[in-house]
This record gives structure tokens, C-alpha cells and sequence, in this order.
């Protein structure tokens, strides 16, 4: 009998790079945006959409609603609305991603009611949603969290003034997008500000909506009559995340590259970090010049909301703390579970202790090729960084996580001369 293995990635010691890569299109953002079709009848166009496997999930529950998408190019996707929707996400879509939470505010606000599945993702230990559920009922809503799904109902919606305890992105979003068709003005405070967040109001105000603060901690939305939105063309913001993963490759690796559609101001705190780690970074017309000829410098640092260091960032720096000259530690402040994978960077040799929240690595000069297994996404493109700079052959396994969130990662490496294959 043939034995069919799962695809994986193989990654041998590379470097120096060179060349340029283009960033794609955010996860983090396209997918709220496209959950954001939900609030209005209409065409839209979205483009600079990544090719990742959540963008077909999205497009999957979405379809189950009522919204046909399909592709006009490769990057650019077409939703329509018809407004013949249904919504309640079929029991059997079983839920995959963190995002399909942002299904909830469109529905609930237009439809008076919504039945989601719970969500899926990451696996960062718990992710609670007492924060969308709270800020909902403020708003008037009665919301039933079942053993297998979540119900809320409510008329109409009201506008209030909602507090967040934490500037959670997914409860920003989905609040945000409930108090569209709410009655008078929503406030929504200590609202998380990242740049998807940003995107998303963007994306809304295109259609018609009304908000203010945009990017700042307070966000003002007078709501609008039901309906009243339209559909719209919308550019997707690039990856912050994706764009790091290319510079933290050329960081460990050594070499000099340009990352295209780079925003910089999307990164501050990052790029400091990588300065700090003696990788220079200058900013150009239309992205950045990254540049790494010595061994990286150890730092400390701290996942913070925006604009701090993303968590999302985390194992990418780890991995280049591996092979860092000294001792550096990163503390995580968002998501206690989120140090899983560091099994996996041990496996190649790395040297790291984990005292509570706070992971403190001591630099080797190179890491050893193993197999590894992918955890999660970014978690993921953080092993692939790691085989870089590792003696001999490093085996990813599990890659689908990678392909949530990663377009062609493989690809836009081999392009910068890295030796890293698909099979
Ligand atoms: C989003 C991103 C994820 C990123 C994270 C933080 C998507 C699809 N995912 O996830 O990649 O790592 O932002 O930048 O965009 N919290 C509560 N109660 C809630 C909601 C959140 O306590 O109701 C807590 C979480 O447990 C966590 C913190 O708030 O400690 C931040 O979470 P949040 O910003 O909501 O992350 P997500 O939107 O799930």
C-alpha cells in the first residue's frame, strides 16, 4: 500500500538573502472585512486579498449565510449580498477560525438576531468573549452562550458607553460593527487600535458608516438607519505580521532585502526591536530596506497591544533570540497559553527557560536541524525562520496552520535565494 504523507516544509541553512518580496494582504484584516458584508446589501470588491486557506473558510460560512464570493484575479475577491440572509451558521460549518466570531455584531445589528458556532483558531489557552458578550448586552442584546454555539437576539440595538477592561481586537471589532444600525451613538472606550482595527473602520465609513477616533483609544459611531449601508471597493492593509516574518528571515540569515508595501508606521515598536538586535532597517517609497550582517544583539522585550509588540511577533523574535550573541527574555502580557511551541525550538536546539509568562533564551551560535511540528500560524513561520539559520535539514510538519495565514511563505522564501522546499 502507498502511504500518502502530509505536505511539509524542508528548510536548509540559507543565506545571505537578497532581493525583494512583496507583502500581502492581512488575515487579521481581510477577514473582518469580510464578515463586514453582512451589514448591507450590495457589490464588493476586495482586493489585495492574501491567498490563505482562512480567506476560503470566511467565504465558506459566509456563503452558509447568504453571501456568494468568488475571485476576479488572484488577489482580488468579489462578494455580493443579495439580502437574502440567513442568520445562524449551520451547525455542521464547524468553526476553524477566531474570526468567524466577527460574523456576530453584522448579523445581530441587521438581522435582530445571530446563532455562530463557537470559534476556533489558535489555540493560545483560553479566549474568553466575555467582553463581546458584555459590551453586546450593554447595547440591549440577550445573548445565550450554549454548550455548541451562541445566540443573541435583540430588536434594535442602542447606543451606550461601553468600557473594554482590555483593548481586545476581536471584541473592538465586533462591537464596533454591532453599533452600525444601533438607536443614537455608541462609545466605545479603551477600544484596541492596531491597524486591522484601523482597516475595518476604513472599510465602513467607505459604506456609508459614521465614526470617529478612528485609530485612537475612543471610538465614536453614530448609528445609522437599518440597511442604509452599501457595498464598496476596499484595498486589504498589508501584513504587518507577514512583512516582520521576511525581516526577521533576513535577520537571522544575514543579507539584504527589500520588503515591498512595508508600512513602517504600522511597526514602530518592531523595528526598534530589530534595530536594537543590529538589524538596520531603512524605510523606502513603497516599503523597506531590511539589512543583517553581524550576529544579532539579545533584547528583552514584552507583548503589548498596539501600538506595543504584538504578540502575534513573539516567536519570530524568539526565534532570533536563538541565535542572538547573550541572554534575552520575552514576556507575554496577552495570552498566558501562548509559549506551546517552545517544544519545537528545542528540538533544534535552542536553549530556553519559561518562568511563568516570561521565556528567557540563551543564544547558540547556530540551531541543529530536526522535525518540528507546527502549533500554530505564526508560531509556525517562526520554525520555518528557525531553519535558517539550523545545521543540515529542519522538516516543518502541520504546515495547514501555516496556510491559514501565510501566503506562500515557501514561495516568497525561496525567492530571497533562502533553500526552502514544499513536498
Ligand atoms: C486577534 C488576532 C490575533 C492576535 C490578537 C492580539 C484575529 C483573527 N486574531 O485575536 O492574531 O494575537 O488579536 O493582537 O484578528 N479577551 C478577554 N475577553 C474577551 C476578548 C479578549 O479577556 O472577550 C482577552 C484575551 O484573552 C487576550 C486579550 O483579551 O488576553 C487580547 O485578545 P483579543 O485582542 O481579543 O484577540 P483576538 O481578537 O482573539
Amino acid at each position: 500500500m502507498v502511504k500518502i504523507e502530509s505536505p511539509r516544509i524542508i528548510v536548509r541553512r540559507s543565506g545571505p538573502l537578497s532581493g525583494s518580496v512583496q507583502v500581502p494582504g492581512a488575515k487579521n484584516s481581510v477577514l473582518k472585512l469580510m464578515a463586514a458584508t453582512l451589514l448591507a446589501e450590495g457589490d464588493y470588491v476586495l482586493t489585495n486579498v492574501p491567498a490563505i486557506t482562512d480567506v476560503h473558510t470566511m467565504a465558506e460560512t459566509l456563503g452558509a449565510l447568504g453571501v456568494s464570493s468568488s475571485w476576479l484575479g488572484p488577489h482580488e475577491l468579489s462578494l455580493t449580498n443579495s439580502g437574502n440572509i440567513t442568520p445562524e451558521v449551520p451547525f455542521e460549518k464547524f468553526d476553524k477560525m477566531r474570526a468567524s466570531l466577527n460574523v456576530l455584531g453584522p448579523l445581530l445589528t441587521h438581522y435582530g438576531s445571530a446563532r455562530i458556532n463557537w470559534p476556533g483558531g489558535d489555540d493560545f489557552g483560553g479566549r474568553p468573549i466575555n467582553l463581546h458578550v458584555a459590551g453586546l448586552q450593554k447595547m440591549g442584546a440577550t445573548v445565550e452562550e450554549g454548550l455548541y454555539d451562541i445566540f443573541a437576539v435583540a430588536d434594535r440595538l442602542k447606543g451606550t458607553n461601553i468600557e473594554l477592561d482590555i483593548p481586545s481586537v476581536g471584541a473592538t471589532e465586533n462591537l464596533l460593527t454591532a453599533a452600525i444600525y444601533a438607536r443614537g451613538v455608541t462609545v466605545i472606550d479603551n477600544a484596541a487600535r492596531e491597524p486591522e482595527v484601523q482597516d475595518l473602520c476604513n472599510m465602513l465609513i467607505s459604506m456609508g458608516a459614521d465614526i470617529e477616533g478612528i485609530g485612537t483609544s475612543r471610538l465614536i459611531i453614530h448609528g445609522c438607519e437599518r440597511g442604509s449601508l452599501k457595498g464598496t471597493k476596499h484595498a486589504v492593509v498589508p501584513d504587518r505580521v507577514q512583512a516582520a516574518t521576511y525581516m526577521a528571515a533576513v535577520a537571522v540569515a544575514g543579507g539584504d532585502i527589500v520588503v515591498r508595501s512595508a508600512r513602517t508606521e504600522h511597526m514602530e515598536e518592531l523595528l526598534n526591536c530589530y534595530a536594537r538586535m543590529g538589524v538596520a532597517v531603512t524605510p523606502q517609497r513603497d516599503g523597506v530596506r531590511v539589512t543583517s550582517h553581524e550576529r544579532l544583539r539579545a533584547i528583552d522585550f514584552i507583548t503589548e497591544p498596539y501600538p506595543g509588540i504584538a504578540t502575534d511577533y513573539k516567536p519570530l523574535l524568539l526565534a532570533m533570540l536563538c541565535v542572538s550573541r547573550g541572554e534575552g527574555s520575552v514576556t507575554e502580557t496577552l495570552f498566558p497559553g501562548r509559549f506551546r511551541y517552545i517544544e519545537e525550538f528545542r528540538r533544534l536546539g535552542a536553549s530556553i527557560a519559561i518562568y511563568g509568562n516570561k521565556a528567557t533564551v540563551r543564544g547558540v551560535y547556530e540551531l541543529i536541524g530536526s522535525e518540528v511540528r507546527v502549533p500554530d500560524i505564526r508560531a509556525g513561520a517562526a520554525l520555518v525562520v528557525a531553519g535558517l539559520v539550523a545545521q543540515g535539514e529542519t522538516i516543518v510538519h502541520d504546515i495547514h496552520h501555516i496556510d491559514r495565514g501565510y501566503d506562500d511563505l515557501v514561495g516568497r522564501l525561496s525567492g530571497l535565494g533562502a533553500d526552502v522546499t514544499r513536498v
